[in-house]
């Protein structure tokens, strides 16, 4: 923290309804960079009472919030923005710290999460409704987009800030308040972002972080209660199910951003390099870490050993590290339970014929560090060919036809990023129409961008967040009909 130009950043207590606050029970919970284990703040541990007052908080500030103009909140996003972006180095110091991502790569995410912040502010202008022709001749139908209301947001830590703004952005442009519930892991991130959410001039209770522990707990009241009238979740499939159960007792619309087993296919008219240098970005960004990473290399017969040839070689540049230290790609995973997932799937794939080529074994470095790891021969029988690896392991299998790409990459219960390298316009049209995925790059590594909807189908989620369609999870639509006319 020592490093921080704006050391108010670093904040130790929750924000509800614009007060810095401990939990009512005053317990608090350890954050522990995930480099070295220490210890870098204690934040407060709230249990259900306090989420309650946070939603209060939120339920209160909502008619205010609403009946702003809709330039005026603008105008107050886009403040928070330029406070983010001039932040950006402060910002990406805490989310290197919390959650382990080499610096250069928390300030992107600095840059992308803030891009959705005015993307959305943006937006804020543009909800229109409609008129229809009635259905008799004299009537009069119009539509109303109106906001949903309060929303919980529930975030994971691998983007510590961009999963917040991506969700809360749209919800604060179209007029709802929120209230944010951070992953116990990446708390301090979140905070740093209510200080310039403060800073910006939003009024008490329209943003809300409440910091714990025990985010069962939590997140139970989050689905449950009938004041919160929306929640988004990004995480995984299971946690994701079971918020949906709950929140199905109140009725809740519900946004989930969930898991992925996303295929990365190589065809054999497929310019090479470009295919490694865009398996290097979909797969080791963020240590392998994120719900788009390629889990499944998937390369034609015909280029297969030229692709895993010049892939180990790009591969071998990658440095692990502490995240702080310039040069460094790929940081610790984030906890321990995050390596002996690895271990496993490893030891799995060993045990059933998978060739390991490069890595495979915890780094020298100790702690939660794993070597940049490349798995050849891998099958579909192998554990990893349906669950997310969400380590530096890259799995590459062989196939013969597109029609055997395609069907091996569907045969997964996700749907939420795809991939495919080649050339042939007819190939490109027949295979992106045929993957069962909501998002598919063709020819890219890096399909992330507040101006695209990103979003999953089948297990991997329901609704789409960022472009013109993110804000349509956050309104309502009325209709009035006026007769007598
Ligand atoms: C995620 O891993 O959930 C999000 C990844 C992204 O926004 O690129």
């Amino acid at each position: 923290m020592d490093r921080m130009k704006n050391s108010e950043l670093f904040r130790q207590k929750a924000f509800v309804d614009g007060q810095w606050v401990d939990a009512g029970s005053m317990e608090s919970f350890q954050v522990t960079n995930p480099f070295d284990g220490s210890v870098l703040a204690r934040v407060p541990d709230m249990d259900g009472a306090d989420t309650e007052k946070a939603i209060e908080a939120a339920h209160n500030a909502f008619e205010g919030w609403k009946n702003l103009a809709a330039g005026e909140r603008a105008s107050i996003m886009k403040g928070w923005y330029s406070l983010v972006m001039e932040n950006k180095e402060d910002l990406a110091l805490l989310m290197t710290l919390e959650q382990g991502k080499p610096l250069k790569e928390a300030e992107g995410e600095v840059v992308y999460g803030a891009s959705f912040i005015e993307w959305f502010a943006e937006e804020a202008r543009r909800v229109y409704g409609d008129v229809i022709p009635g259905h008799t001749r004299n009537a009069r139908i119009i539509t109303l987009k109106q906001p949903v209301g309060v929303v919980a947001a529930i975030t994971p830590w691998n983007f510590p800030i961009a999963m917040i703004t991506r969700k809360i952005s749209p919800a604060l442009a179209v007029g709802c308040t929120v209230v944010v519930k951070p992953s116990e892991d990446t708390p301090l991130s979140a905070l740093a972002l209510a200080v310039l959410a403060e800073k910006a001039g939003f009024p008490p209770g329209v943003l809300n972080i409440v910091t714990t522990a025990h985010s069962p707990v939590v997140g139970e009241v989050l689905t449950t209660s009938s004041l919160v009238r929306k929640v988004s979740f990004t995480g995984s499939t299971q946690v994701g199910k079971l918020l949906m159960k709950q929140s199905a007792s109140t009725v809740k619309k519900i946004s989930l951003e969930l898991g992925g087993n996303a295929p990365f296919i190589v065809l054999d008219d497929a310019d090479i390099d470009a295919a490694v240098e865009g398996a290097i970005a979909s797969k080791y960004r963020n240590a392998g870490q994120t719900c788009v990473c390629a889990n499944r290399l998937l390369v034609q017969e015909g280029v297969y050993d030229a692709f895993v040839e010049r892939f180990t070689v790009a591969v071998k540049k990658l440095t692990v590290g502490n995240g702080l230290e310039a040069g460094v790609n790929i940081g610790p995973l984030i906890n321990k339970k995050a390596i002996e997932k690895v271990d496993r799937l490893m030891k799995d794939a060993v045990a059933k014929g998978a060739k390991v080529a490069l890595g495979g074994q915890h780094h020298a470095l100790g702690g939660t560090f794993y070597e940049t790891t490349i798995v050849t021969d891998a099958t579909v029988d192998m554990e990893f060919s349906q669950e997310e690896i969400f380590g530096p392991v890259a799995a590459i299998y062989k196939f013969k036809t597109d029609n055997e790409a395609i069907q091996i990459a569907n045969d997964t219960p996700y749907g939420l990023a795809s991939y495919f390298y080649g050339k042939d316009m007819q190939r490109v049209w027949r295979m992106a129409e045929a993957l069962e995925y909501g998002m598919v790059g063709v020819n890219t590594g890096l399909i992330s961008t507040a101006v695209a909807p990103f979003g999953g189908v089948k297990e991997s989620g329901i609704g789409r967040e960022g472009s013109k369609y993110g804000v349509e999870d956050y309104l309502e639509i009325k209709y009035i009909c006026l007769g007598g006319i």
